[in-house]
């Protein structure tokens, strides 16, 4: 118990003693709950303003649009428990997964190649994905029918027939630049025989081990679970765990103008429109600065 906690508490075995007020002389030393403004009984009188018993400002009825960001958030936070989604490092072996996820999500000029996917979970190991579990036949789980239950993994050995489907995925490699250019995105064309370096041979292309920021290069969920909160937890979690591994000084991402509200919320800063010509340009460069809080 931290130190203060235990101060003007009765020593062990003192309970009985006079010298501490019982529950009683506590209680009845209490201003009496009512509608004039709660002040400590120490604070001059004079500058206690009485409230007027009919006004009702001091207290603050939610308007509606609060009652249905209220009621919004709620739906979400019912519909996030039911899939009991959690979050799992990517790896080589969930590529199938991420391709039909990915194709489920962009448009085609938008997303990542198998290639792409393999490339960026061999060179860095910081993507994320959000999972569930279920079994092919479970009509009644809606991951049962999602786009990646066939690439689905099984849990664990002692149940084949329980898989971890991926819901969304944040897929991302680092770079030396404080925002994302074409050359961070580009895939170096011989990868593969650059063995485990982590280098590739053209050192302008693709990932930098050495780079201070994470590129957000695929934030997707799966079109069914869209709109229910799952993005938005996915992304926490994505920084939380940047910040806490120390790996990285920054997140930047390229955005459409539709998502910089979204990613505003979870604390991104516009930097500007992007030079980056990828899936045809017009991006809104954005930069999440991080506070690099390591684990003890
Ligand atoms: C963008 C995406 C990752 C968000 O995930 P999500 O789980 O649907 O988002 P959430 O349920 O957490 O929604 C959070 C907020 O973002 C808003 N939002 C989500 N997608 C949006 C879109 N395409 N346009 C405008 N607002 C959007 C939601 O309306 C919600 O706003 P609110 O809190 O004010 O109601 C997901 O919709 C997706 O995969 N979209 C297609 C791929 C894509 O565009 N990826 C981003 C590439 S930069």
């Amino acid at each position: 118990m931290p130190r203060d906690l235990f101060e003007g508490r009765p020593a062990m075995g003192a309970e009985d003693d006079d010298t501490h007020p019982d529950h009683d002389d506590i209680l009845n030393g209490m201003p009496e709950l009512g509608r004039s403004a709660r002040v400590h009984p120490s604070y001059p009188s004079e500058h206690v303003e009485e409230l007027d018993p009919d006004d009702s400002s001091g207290y603050s009825t939610p308007d509606e649009e609060t009652k249905d960001k209220i009621a919004k958030d709620m739906e979400r936070q019912d519909a996030l428990s039911e899939m009991k989604p959690y979050p799992k490092g990517l790896t080589i072996s969930d590529v199938e997964s991420c391709v039909k996820l990915e194709d489920a999500t962009f448009p085609l000029q938008e997303r990542c190649s198998r290639e792409k996917f393999e490339y960026r979970f061999t060179k860095c190991q910081l993507s994320l994905g959000m999972y569930t579990s279920a079994t092919e036949d479970d009509s009644e789980s809606q991951a049962s029918s999602a786009p990646t239950i066939d690439t689905a993994q099984i849990v664990y050995s002692g149940a084949p027939e329980r898989k971890l489907v991926l819901l969304a995925h944040c897929v991302v490699t680092k770079t030396t630049n404080s925002t994302i250019m074409d050359a961070d995105m580009a895939l170096p064309p011989d990868w593969e025989e650059s063995g485990t370096l982590a280098h590739s041979p053209d050192p302008s292309l693709g990932h930098k081990e050495e780079g201070r920021t994470v590129c957000i290069h695929s934030l997707a969920v799966l079109p069914a679970y869209q709109g229910r909160g799952l993005g938005t937890m996915l992304m926490k979690a994505y920084i939380q765990r940047i910040e806490q591994s120390g790996a990285a000084d920054r997140i930047a991402l390229l955005a459409h103008d539709e998502l910089v509200n979204f990613y505003a919320k979870l604390g991104f800063e516009v930097k500007g429109p992007s030079k980056a010509t990828f899936g045809g340009g017009g991006w809104v460069d954005m930069v999440l600065e991080l506070k690099n809080q390591p684990l003890g």
